[in-house]
């Protein structure tokens, strides 16, 4: 066991993954999301690179997961190949973003790697099946809906409230993605009137837990107020929690629309100051899932201590490989040990592993 869960990583960092990065970034995403969508291999993995174990599990907005660390929208847009996810050891796994229509996407290039700083570009603009072929697979994965989220956007309320009901019942939450620097007509969700309606239509009669995620902000008192107060908007109109948050909009001329978002490592610091901002103001209202630029287990541990019940992560996958949630799931155990933390509620407030 021990032996596939080390080599693993090995394996991918020396042979699998100098082979996908010669190839164009969408194209090495195809084949990757190929292999994932093997199930049975992964599950007969599982054992080996989960990393579970019972000190991992907790709760937030009334659902427990066996680990705090999962899987980011995008990474299966149309939930192909979650349950993959699940056994690679995420402990949730998000489908979507799903819309309503299918898309094409925005032109390409579209996609792009920063391999020195572990970090991507990506300008994709939502290509997928839309609702119709999501809730299909969704409908197959019940058995484990228990960690299953989903998330749904829209350039119209209509739109959003749409995919909201026909996939509610079939996943364990619900993000609602206001925040993609790369698709027109999201930016209206960043006007909190616009956002507090949409949330207060969504959360009036919602059955499981509604998560908002929101854009990024930069330092400085100006751009906080504006990031938080969509927080506080989110949280009082009846969201039970935020994500922290998406791809930071970059200037890329590698991209056919000339702009992207970035993701990977080198948002990590901003997104332990957005967290510590967030939880800050919302007080001990509303779970927040921290996003951006998570690669490691001390790092997950910094932003549990700063407030997030959670993370997500897409980039540090690309990068790491399929041993990685495994890897931070073992690295999170023996920083709990060593802290002698017996839940991860414990984490928060704890100094810096
Ligand atoms: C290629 C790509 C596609 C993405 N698509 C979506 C999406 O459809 N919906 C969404 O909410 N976030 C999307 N994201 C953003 C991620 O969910 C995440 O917020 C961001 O990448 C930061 O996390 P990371 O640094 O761990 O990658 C995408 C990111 C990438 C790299």
């Amino acid at each position: 066991m021990d032996v596939l869960s080390g080599g693993i990583p090995i394996v991918y960092r020396t042979v699998i993954r100098p082979a996908l990065f010669r190839l164009p970034p969408e194209n090495a995403q195809r084949l990757a999301e190929s292999a994932l969508r093997i199930g049975p291999l992964w599950r007969l993995a599982r054992p080996a690179l989960a990393g579970f174990n019972a000190r991992l599990r907790t709760e937030f907005a009334g659902l427990v997961v066996p680990s705090p660390i999962g899987a980011a929208a995008g990474l299966d847009k149309d939930c192909k190949f979650l349950g993959s996810l699940l056994d690679l050891g995420f402990g949730f796994a998000t489908g979507g973003t799903v819309t309503l229509g299918p898309r094409p996407g925005n032109p390409r290039p579209r996609l792009a790697r920063q391999t020195r700083s572990e970090a991507l570009v990506n300008a994709m603009g939502f290509p997928g099946a839309g609702l119709e072929s999501a809730s299909e697979r969704l409908s197959k994965l019940t058995r484990r809906a228990g960690r299953l989220f989903v998330s749904i956007s829209g350039t119209i309320e209509d739109e959003i409230i749409q995919c909201h009901r026909r996939l509610e019942p079939l996943c364990s939450l619900v993000e609602i993605n206001i925040s993609s620097p790369n698709t027109g007509g999201l930016r209206a969700f960043h006007e909190p009137g616009r956002l507090r309606a949409l949330t207060q239509s969504l959360a009036s009669g919602k059955r499981r837990p509604l998560f908002v995620k929101l854009p990024p902000w930069e330092r400085g008192r100006e751009s906080r107020a504006i990031g938080l107060s969509l927080a506080e908007t989110a949280v009082d109109a009846g969201a039970d929690g935020v994500i922290v948050a998406n791809t930071r909009p970059v200037e890329y001329v590698g991209m056919a629309l000339g702009r992207g978002g970035m993701s990977g490592l080198p948002l990590y610091d901003d997104t332990l100051r957005m967290v510590a901002e967030t939880r800050a103001a919302l007080g001990k209202r509303g779970a927040i899932v921290a996003c951006g630029g998570v690669f490691t287990a001390s790092q997950l541990w910094r932003l549990l201590a700063v407030g997030a019940s959670a993370a997500q992560l897409y980039t540090a996958l690309v990068y790491r490989g399929p041993g990685l949630p495994g890897s931070i799931n073992r690295g999170l155990v023996r920083l709990m040990e060593k802290a002698d933390c017996k839940s991860i509620v414990d984490i928060e407030g704890a100094p810096p592993s």
